[in-house]
C-alpha cells in the first residue's frame, strides 16, 4: 500500500475538493469510531479516506469499470451507477493506491447500500459516511449523537433516513439495503441486555430481560 501522504496527493486528483473535504471527515469520524468500539484504527482510517474516491466518475466510466473489474451488477445498480462508485472504488483503491486488505476493501465496496453479514469495520465506514462534521441534513445532529451513544440503534437509524428518502424520491430501494436493515434490527433484538424484567430461572435459561428494542430476550 502506499503511505498515507501519497494516497492523499492521488485523491486530490480523483475528486472534487468537496469530496475531499467528506473523505477526510469520514476519516477522523471513522478513527473514533474504531477507537471507541475495538477495531483497528490504521483500517478504518485509510479506509474512511479513500471510500470515494470514484464518487465524482462519470456514469459511463463508471460501467466501463464495471466491465474492466468484471465486477457482478445487478439491473438495479445499472439503472442507477451513482450506485457503482463503491464497487468500483473498491477496485481503484486496489490499482492506484495498491491497498490489499479485504477488510478494507469490503468496507468501500459496501458502504453505499450496506449488506448482510458487515463486519464492524464495514458498518463503522457506513455510519461515518453518515455522520462526518460536514454533515449537516435535517437530524444531522441527532444521528451523530445517536452513533455515539447506541451505534446499533444508529445504524438503523440512518438505513431508514436512506430508505425513506429514496422513497420520497419515488425510487427504487435496493434489496441489499433492506437486507442490511434487517440484519441490523435483527442484531439489535438478540444482543445482550441487563435489564431483567422476569425472575423465573426455572427453566435454566437464566432470567428474561427486555432489549431496548422493546423485544423479550433470553440473556446470553
Ligand atoms: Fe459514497
Ligand atoms: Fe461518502
Amino acid at each position: 500500500m502506499l503511505p498515507e501522504d501519497e494516497i492523499k496527493r492521488r485523491l486530490e486528483k480523483m475528486i472534487s475538493r468537496r469530496r475531499l473535504i467528506h473523505s477526510l471527515g469520514v476519516q477522523t469520524t471513522a478513527i473514533k469510531f474504531a477507537r471507541l468500539y475495538g477495531v483497528d484504527r490504521q483500517k478504518a482510517s485509510i479506509a474512511g479516506l479513500v471510500h470515494d474516491c470514484a464518487r465524482d466518475l462519470p456514469r459511463e466510466t463508471l460501467l466501463e469499470m464495471v466491465k474492466r473489474f468484471h465486477i457482478t451488477v445487478d439491473e438495479l445498480e445499472l439503472g442507477e451507477p451513482v450506485l457503482l462508485h463503491a464497487p468500483v472504488g473498491a477496485e481503484l483503491a486496489r490499482v492506484e493506491f495498491g491497498i490489499d486488505d479485504e477488510e478494507i476493501l469490503n468496507a468501500i465496496r459496501v458502504h453505499t447500500t450496506g449488506d448482510v453479514g458487515m463486519s464492524m469495520l464495514d458498518k463503522i465506514i457506513y455510519l461515518a459516511d453518515y455522520v462526518e462534521p460536514g454533515r449537516s441534513y435535517a437530524g444531522a445532529g441527532a444521528l451523530k449523537r445517536l452513533a455515539i451513544e447506541d451505534f446499533d440503534r444508529a445504524l438503523i437509524a440512518a438505513t431508514d433516513q436512506t430508505i425513506m428518502y429514496v422513497i420520497r424520491r419515488g425510487g427504487l430501494i435496493h434489496p441489499r439495503t433492506v437486507a442490511a436493515r434487517n440484519s441490523f434490527l435483527n442484531s439489535l433484538a438478540i444482543r445482550p441486555c441487563n435489564q431483567v424484567i422476569g425472575g423465573d430461572t426455572s427453566d435454566g435459561e437464566g432470567p428474561l430481560t427486555r432489549c431496548q428494542s422493546g423485544r423479550k430476550s433470553r440473556e446470553r
